[in-house]
C-alpha cells in the first residue's frame, strides 16, 4: 500500500534512503528521486516505463542552486527566472559535470525549474540535494493533478504520495532553452507564450520536440486517456457520424446545443482558460473511468492557455 499523507519529515526520509516520494507541484504531482543516486533516478524510469533518452527535470528550492548544477545562466535566462519562479518554468541550461547523465539523457544541458508549492518547496529546503521529478504517471499516460490520481496508478508500487492538494495550474511548465542565448520554447505550459514574450521578446517556439529531443517524430502519443480520445472542431458532425457510440464529450465552456451523449464534462463554466487549465487532466481521469467507447474534445482558442491546452489534447489524440 502506497502512504498518502502530509508527512514533509516521513518524506525527506525515505527519499535520503535512495527511494522515491511522489511530490505535488502547482502544474502536476512530480514521481521525485535524489539527483545524486544512479538508484533513484534508475528506478524513477524503471517505475514510469520511461525510455532513457527521455531527459528528467531538476527540482530546486533558491536561485543559487542554478549554478551548482548550470556552467552559465544567460541574461535572458535570468529575466525568465525573475519573472517566473517559483513558477511553471523549466529553464535549459548548460550543466555542470557533476549533473549525473542519467538525469539528462546525456545531454550536455540540464533541465531546471523551481515549484510554487509551499510544502514542496518546505521539502527541498531540508534536503542536502535536488530531486529530479517528471510527472508522476506512467510513460504517455494522463499527468496526475491528485495525490488520488498518483496512488492510483503506483499502488503498492511507489512508498508514499506526500499529499498538497489538487494542483492548481494543472499542466506542465513550460520549457524555455536558449540557442545562441535566443530563448526557444520546447514545450507550451502552464505559463502562456504571451507572458514568456512579455518578459524577453520574440522567442522561437520547438514545441514539437517535447519527450525525445534526440528523437523528433517518436512517441509523439503522450498525455493519453486509455480510452480512444479525438479532437474536434464540429462536434456535432462527430455525434452524427458516430451513432451507437457511448461518448464522452469534454467541453471548454457551457454550450447551448443538447448534445446527446453519455456524459459532458466542462472545463470551464464561463470559458476561463486558467480554470479550464486546471480542470483538464481531472477531467480526461475522470471521463477514462466510465468505460466510454469515445471521449471527443472540443478545441479551445488558440491564445494564451488555450493553445498550451490545444497542445496536450493534440498530443493525446495522435
Ligand atoms: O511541470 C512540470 O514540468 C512537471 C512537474 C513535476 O515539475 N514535470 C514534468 O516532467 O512535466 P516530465 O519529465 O514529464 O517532462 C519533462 C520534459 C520532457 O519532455 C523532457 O524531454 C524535457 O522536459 N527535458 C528535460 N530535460 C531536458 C533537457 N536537458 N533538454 C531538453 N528537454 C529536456
Ligand atoms: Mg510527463
Amino acid at each position: 500500500m502506497t502512504l498518502v499523507s502530509k508527512d514533509i519529515l516521513k518524506a525527506a526520509e525515505i527519499l535520503s534512503r535512495e527511494e522515491l516520494v511522489a511530490i505535488p507541484t502547482e502544474t502536476v504531482y512530480g514521481l521525485a528521486g535524489n539527483i545524486y543516486s544512479d538508484t533513484a533516478i534508475k528506478k524513477i524510469f524503471e517505475l514510469k516505463k520511461r525510455p532513457f533518452f527521455n531527459p528528467l527535470i531538476v527540482h530546486i528550492h533558491s536561485m543559487a542552486q542554478v549554478m551548482e548544477l548550470a556552467v552559465d545562466f544567460p541574461e535572458k535566462a535570468q529575466q525568465l527566472a525573475k519573472a517566473f519562479w517559483p513558477g511553471s518554468l523549466t529553464l535549459i541550461l548548460k550543466k555542470q559535470k557533476t549533473v549525473p547523465d542519467l538525469i539528462t539523457a546525456g545531454n550536455d544541458t540540464v533541465g531546471i525549474r523551481m515549484p510554487q508549492h509551499e510544502v514542496t518547496l518546505e521539502l527541498l529546503k531540508s534536503l542536502p540535494f535536488p530531486v529530479a521529478a517528471p510527472s508522476a504517471n506512467p510513460f504517455t499516460y494522463i499527468s496526475p493533478t491528485t495525490a488520488q490520481h498518483v496512488k492510483n496508478y503506483f499502488d503498492g508500487e511507489l512508498e508514499m504520495v506526500l499529499d498538497g492538494g489538487d494542483c492548481k495550474n494543472g499542466i506542465e511548465s513550460t520549457i524555455v532553452g536558449f540557442e545562441n542565448e535566443q530563448p526557444v520554447v520546447y514545450r507550451l505550459g502552464s505559463i502562456s507564450l504571451e507572458d514568456i514574450t512579455a518578459v524577453v521578446g520574440n522567442v522561437g517556439v520547438k514545441n514539437d520536440k517535447e519527450i525525445a529531443p534526440n528523437a523528433p517524430g517518436m512517441l509523439e502519443k503522450h498525455y493519453a486517456p486509455r480510452t480512444k480520445t479525438y479532437l474536434v472542431e464540429n462536434i456535432d458532425r462527430f455525434i452524427a457520424q458516430h451513432p451507437d457510440q457511448k461518448i464522452g464529450l469534454l467541453l471548454h465552456s457551457i454550450d447551448h446545443n443538447n448534445f446527446e451523449v453519455s456524459e459532458i464534462n466542462y472545463l470551464s463554466k464561463t470559458g476561463n482558460l486558467k480554470e479550464a487549465a486546471s480542470k483538464l487532466y481531472s477531467a480526461m481521469h475522470e471521463l477514462d473511468k466510465l468505460n466510454l467507447d469515445l471521449i471527443v474534445a472540443q478545441r479551445l482558442p488558440d491564445f494564451g492557455l488555450g493553445k498550451s491546452i490545444n497542445d496536450r489534447l493534440e498530443r493525446a489524440t495522435k
